[in-house]
């Protein structure tokens, strides 16, 4: 890839990883990118890092603008190794800068590198910055995602440089939303809206609503959100504002997704009269099988629809492991104002129902009970339960949606 002209002065420098499928366990199967760029004016200013696998096609990027030794001042807005992890093949480079970041990022970047002889400047909510012609407005956005967390508005550019709030982890030729959306589809930019957020934004709703209201309540004017990963917002840079928004205070979709596992395949022969039994009154359904679907993609449909539907058989009296698995991951991300059951076989003992209903209750989800366990296989009489199960399922579901 070229360097590309984001706006006037600013540069896209960054590189495109078409590989990477596992990113500290988020299955990204449409690999990232890691975007990196650089403001030319008076002092030259370079924003973020890459990850250290892409330090070389950076470099080129940048070398293709500029002599990288004249690179004057270096905004770190994160340090987590995707964005910093090229940070020591950075500075060799860049022999005159000044390291810019907040005080969490300094202590943080002095644990992972050699941080001796670099001139590293910490800075605070509000500080501003000159660099010629442009104005940098740094806004520190403690843990989202992480606590050294900070975003730079370039005032007269009116671009936030946002680091990984509104990323996308999407490898593409395209570097805008509007190339993404001619060349892909708007569903499939809004599809990986959903499933960056809710993999790894979740936990963090109400901070993400706290820090945009803070952010608007200043009067800045936002014609581009640059972020870290995937495209830049040129075209509606509103659209993914707004979608946080929604995310942020739990907005989904009247719908269940049924997340499932199944050992002799009981429980999955009780997932299609369920189906039936939602769908016949009227709310839509998802069906996710672990085990055939990434754990990241069973993530982003629970957190699009209002309901939960977890089918797990019994093994050694607990949850099957790759439901233990998606439940454990779940509660992680402290999800809010969904709905949730669970139902399920066992042979010789019961139980894996019961554990899934203690994770959901820890989770403060609202529970839909009793569970459902059939005991081996299913006979007509447990085809009818299952269907009334999945009736009066969709009709709390649809009942706590409409009262929200
Ligand atoms: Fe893209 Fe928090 O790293």
């Amino acid at each position: 890839m070229e360097p590309i002209i984001v706006k006037e002065d600013l540069y896209w420098v960054g590189a495109i990883d078409w590989g990477v499928r596992d990113f500290h366990g988020y299955v990204t199967k449409n690999g990232t990118t890691y975007n990196n760029y650089l403001l030319l004016d008076k002092d030259i200013t370079l924003f973020d890092c890459v990850h250290k696998d892409f330090s070389l096609m950076s470099l080129e990027n940048i070398r293709k603008l500029i002599d990288p030794k004249l690179i004057k001042n270096f905004v770190i807005n994160h340090i987590e190794p995707d964005h910093s992890g090229a940070l020591y093949t950075f500075l060799k480079e860049l022999p005159n800068v000044t390291v810019f970041t907040t005080e969490k990022g300094k202590k943080g970047l002095e644990r992972m590198f050699n941080m001796e002889g670099v001139n590293v400047k910490t800075v605070k909510n509000g500080e501003t910055l000159s660099t010629g012609k442009y104005t940098l407005l740094f806004l520190e956005t403690p843990m989202l995602h992480w606590p050294d967390s900070m975003v730079t508005y370039v005032r007269e550019l009116k671009t936030l440089i946002s680091q990984d709030a509104f990323g996308l982890h999407f490898a593409s030729t395209c570097r805008f939303d509007d190339e993404f959306i001619s060349t892909y589809s708007s569903f499939e930019l809004e599809d990986a809206i959903y499933d960056y957020y809710a993999n790894i934004l979740m936990p963090f709703g109400s901070l993400i609503k706290s820090k945009i209201e803070e952010i608007v309540k200043l009067g800045i004017e936002i014609e581009i959100i640059a972020p870290d990963h995937g495209v830049i917002w040129r075209k509606d840079p509103k659209k993914v504002i707004n979608m946080y928004l929604d995310m942020a205070s739990g907005k989904a979709e009247c719908g269940v997704v049924i997340v499932y596992d199944t050992m002799w395949h009981a429980t999955e022969q009780m997932v299609y009269p369920i189906v039936k039994g939602i769908l016949d009154e009227g709310v839509k359904a998802k069906v996710i099988k672990l085990r055939s679907s990434p754990l990241s993609d069973a993530v982003k449909e629970f957190w699009k629809l209002r309901g939960v539907l977890v089918g797990t058989p019994t093994i050694n009296n607990s949850m099957f492991p790759s439901v233990a698995e998606f439940l454990y991951h779940l509660s992680g991300l402290k999800p809010r104002l969904r709905v949730a059951g669970a139902f399920g076989s066992f042979g010789w003992s019961a139980g894996g129902v019961k554990q899934a209903y203690e994770f959901f209750r820890k989770m403060g989800l609202e529970v839909v009970e009793p569970g459902l366990e059939i005991n081996y296989g299913l006979k007509d009489e447990d085809r009818e339960k299952c269907y009334e199960f999945g009736r009066t399922f969709a009709k709390r579901v649809s009942e706590f949606h409409k009262n929200l």
